[in-house]
């Protein structure tokens, strides 16, 4: 299994190109479902999320390709089982996403339930619930959603909390219903308003993607479609930090920087450099880090993605900072493993208090999950000696090329196979 090897202490310094979004392609690649005519999609982050989501689409009798390149072709035309089995989508819970648009075209479709993850229990019944009042009926049986349809229609659908790939799920459910779905306490999430974007060039009837209350009007058939994946967010916000916290000097480009202002605003706050352009912006670390209290909630505000990789900085604040993570029940895992490098965190519930000013130590460290894995790069990057990551299966699933990148910006880091 490959490991990351770090040795820390070297400041960054150059040019990084963000990728595409993996939480954007993984949606985007469902979508291609809802009509028999091809799907080009370029910018596709080349990470393993994206392969299995692929391997997915073939098991249903989708013909994908994805190059490394980033244009992906999608074609529908022969789609045989409308099923995605336990084995996929227990390595990958966003396979859901094939739910509403399966339902929507071929009237049936059974999904494997995702199960828990390290993150938070995470359950479907907010997907399930607005399939069923759009006429649906989806049974949970030897753990598979077996749902299925006369045809679905419209519906007005409050969520009672706000959900990203279950506004998307219904989305794409409701672009093919008869007549109009109102999705209210809707998430605003870049990566929605690029999925509606996709969708219109389909040809459906979209508004109001990007705000609370998104409306959808069912059409007949939808067309094939080329479509860009916006940049990662996510990813653009792990380079700013690893720039602030090595006290480094980064331009960040190829991304949106409105996409992540509320990550960008905070690092201002805590003494980092910000400069925004259009299509990238520098980042520069020179000063100290202040410590600054952070929450997360849904888009536009602080992102839950980029809590663990905040932490990881907050651990070289000149003070205490308190971290309120209120979207997952259970995103603190990093904060053992950096208590292991020498960092001062205690962890109440959904908060986390983090006592800045400890110098981080190399040590062997395990990733346990995403997100997580990213943190203990960066906090590898800002470590007296050598550090070694364990697991980093979970950071293959959305980062591209992440080892080469840094090294591309002068860390001392490589991946050991
Ligand atoms: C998406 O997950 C992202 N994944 C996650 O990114 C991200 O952390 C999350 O949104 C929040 O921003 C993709 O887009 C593929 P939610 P999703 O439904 O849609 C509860 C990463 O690191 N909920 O918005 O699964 C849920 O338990 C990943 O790239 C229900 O109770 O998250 C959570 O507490 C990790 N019932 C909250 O809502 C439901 O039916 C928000 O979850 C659905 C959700």
């Amino acid at each position: 299994m490959d490991k990351i090897r770090i040795v820390g202490g070297k400041k960054l310094r150059g040019r990084v190109e963000i990728s595409g979004a993996k939480n954007a392609a993984l949606p985007a690649m469902a979508a291609t479902l809802l009509t028999p005519e091809t799907v080009l999609l370029e910018n596709i982050p080349y990470v393993r999320d994206i392969l299995t989501t692929r391997t997915l689409l073939e098991s249903i009798g989708v013909n994908a390709e994805v190059p490394g390149n980033g244009t992906g072709s999608f074609k529908a035309a022969d789609v045989g089982a409308l099923e995605a089995p336990y084995e996929l989508v227990k390595t990958m819970r966003a396979s859901i996403l094939v739910l509403g648009p399966m339902l929507a075209r071929f009237k049936k479709a059974r999904v494997s339930l995702p199960g828990g993850c390290a993150i938070g229990s995470r359950p479907i019944n907010l997907h399930l619930q607005g399939l069923e009042k759009m006429g649906a009926k989806c049974d949970v049986a030897h753990g598979y959603v077996e749902a299925s349809t006369a045809g679905l229609h419209g519906a007005y659908i409050q969520f009672e909390t706000v959900t990203v790939t279950g506004t998307e799920n219904l989305m794409m459910a409701a672009v093919l219903a008869n007549g109009e779905t109102v999705l209210d306490n809707a998430a605003c999430e870049p990566e929605v308003e690029n999925l509606a974007d996709m969708l219109r060039a389909m040809g459906a009837k979209i508004e109001g993607a990007g705000t609370r209350t998104i409306r959808i009007r069912g059409v007949k058939k939808l067309k094939g479609c080329r479509h860009r994946i916006i940049p990662d967010r996510i990813e653009a916000g792990t380079f700013a930090i690893a720039a602030a916290i090595t006290r480094g000097d980064v331009e960040v480009a190829d991304c949106n920087p409105k996409h992540l202002s509320s990550v960008l605003s905070q690092l201002s706050l805590v003494g980092v450099e910000i400069s925004m352009g259009e299509t990238g912006f520098h980042v520069r670390g020179h000063g100290g880090i202040s410590s600054k209290n952070m929450t997360t909630y849904p888009y536009p505000a602080f992102p839950t993605d980029m809590q663990a990789q905040y932490m990881a900085l907050m651990t070289q604040g000149d003070g205490t900072a308190i971290i309120t993570e209120t979207i997952f029940e259970n995103r603190f895992m990093h904060a053992l493993e950096l208590i292991r490098m020498g960092a001062d965190i205690k962890v109440e519930g959904r908060q986390a208090t983090v006592r800045g000013g400890c110098p981080l130590m190399g040590a062997n460290v395990q990733a346990s999950d995403l997100r997580a894995s990213a943190s203990l790069i960066l906090a590898g990057l800002a470590a007296k000696g050598e550090t070694i990551i364990d697991r980093v299966y979970h950071l293959d699933r959305g980062y591209a090329r992440i080892e080469e990148k840094m090294a591309g910006l002068g860390a001392e880091i490589e991946r050991i196979s």
